[in-house]
């Protein structure tokens, strides 16, 4: 195995476009740690689906329209944003760089973008929030008693992060067969540093005969009533990560969540969901048009944005591109890749003739139908 290239102090010459950072990433990821990344769970359909559906949308582009006072500003939860690109949850950013999800947040806090932490970040959540800009999220996965769950809340809350995300896909979760194979294991230092403080919870024992899933894994995870309780121990607006269905859409608007995120994890929850794109069109009209909603997996370039905004997206979620960034050059990694997608996306609207993003509709995008959902 070749070592991995430390992170670059500039950006290679050979970075074009924001995809050039998941091409070069293998010269500075270790490859168990890339397989962990890179790869989905069980054979991968899922992760392939969330490409295929890009490339099966194209963008349709006008001619002759004025442009000049062009812009991307995103109205988000009662606040603009210079533009709709999130960084999405990603744990454990020590794995490909010394500082890890410090570095991301400057990259977040010099691009004026939104920075989701991760519960199962490799740095604390107050550390990050010194770095991130004022438009920080934490990502919350509920926690095997309540105590941790509120403590994890509080802590958000008092360290200025100005929504949570609370992701419900994966309370149980497929490992990444691509990963097992080349017997990948977190190294020792790299750590979930918001939850080294609480108690270690008992190993689940599963009594002869029990099912390993049902009274197994799936026995502590949340359920509707645990959303509604969750609910009320916050006064910060709560999306939800991980919807594809739906009916869980307009249950989970009806309970008083602030936005949904349709997102199956990169293809790395269950394996054989459809892509996240797929499932886009028939949630937005399930929620209606002004009810925020977030698209995740699958995108790798501006164009991708483009296309989720217009099958009914307010706002979208990098997840690898940015720890791709991360480990070839750090925050100024992280940062040319937002201000790449940026300007990907920028073209893509000035050729299509939206001057905004409310001007993104369905009308500029001609879709090869391979599957419906
Ligand atoms: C290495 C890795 C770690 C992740 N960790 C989390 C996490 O802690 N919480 C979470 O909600 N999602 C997590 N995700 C999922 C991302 O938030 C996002 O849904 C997904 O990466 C989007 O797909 P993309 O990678 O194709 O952009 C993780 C993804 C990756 C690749």
């Amino acid at each position: 195995m070749n070592k991995p290239h430390p992170p670059l102090q500039q950006i290679p010459r050979e970075i074009l476009c924001a995809a050039d950072y998941e091409r070069l990433a293998p010269h500075f990821i270790a490859s168990p740690g890339l397989a962990y990344i890179a790869g989905g769970c069980a054979d991968e359909v899922t992760l392939a689906a969330n490409r295929q559906s890009f490339a099966r949308t194209q963008v349709l582009p006008r001619l002759l329209r004025d442009m000049h006072d062009g812009h991307t500003r995103c109205d988000l939860l009662g606040r603009t944003w210079a533009h709709p690109i999130l960084l999405a949850p990603v744990a454990y950013q020590r794995l490909v760089h010394p500082l890890g999800e410090l570095e991301t947040a400057r990259a977040a806090a010099a691009t004026d973008t939104c920075l989701v932490t991760s519960t199962l970040a490799s740095q604390k959540l107050e550390d990050v929030a010194q770095m991130a800009g004022a438009e920080r999220w934490f990502q919350l996965y509920v926690q095997p008693t309540q105590t941790a769950t509120v403590d994890l809340i509080k802590r958000a809350e008092m360290a200025g992060y100005t929504a949570l995300v609370v992701t419900l896909d994966t309370a149980i979760k497929l490992p990444s067969r691509r990963a097992q194979e080349v017997g990948f294991a977190m190294p020792p230092d790299v750590i979930e540093a918001n939850l080294a403080d609480y108690p270690v919870p008992p190993p689940i024992v599963v009594e002869p005969g029990a099912s390993r899933v049902f009274q197994g894994a799936m026995r502590q995870a949340p359920t509707w009533n645990d959303l509604a309780w969750l609910l009320g121990q916050t006064r910060l607006p709560v999306l939800v990560k991980g919807v594809l269905h739906p009916d869980d859409a307009t249950r989970l608007q009806a309970m008083g969540v602030a936005g949904l995120i349709v997102s199956n994890h990169g293809g790395r929850s269950l394996d054989g969901v459809p892509a996240s794109l797929d499932v886009l069109p028939r949630i937005r009209q399930a929620v209606g048009a002004d009810f925020p909603l977030l698209l995740d997996s699958g995108i790798r370039s501006g164009s991708d944005i483009f296309k989720a905004l217009a099958l009914g997206a307010d706002a979208v979620l990098i997840g690898r591109l940015q720890v791709y960034a991360l480990a070839v050059a750090g925050a100024l990694g992280v940062a040319h890749l937002l201000k790449l997608l940026r300007e990907e996306l920028e073209v893509c609207m000035a050729q299509a003739g939206c001057a905004r993003l409310a001007d993104i509709g369905p009308d500029m995008i001609y879709r090869h139908e391979a599957t419906s959902c």
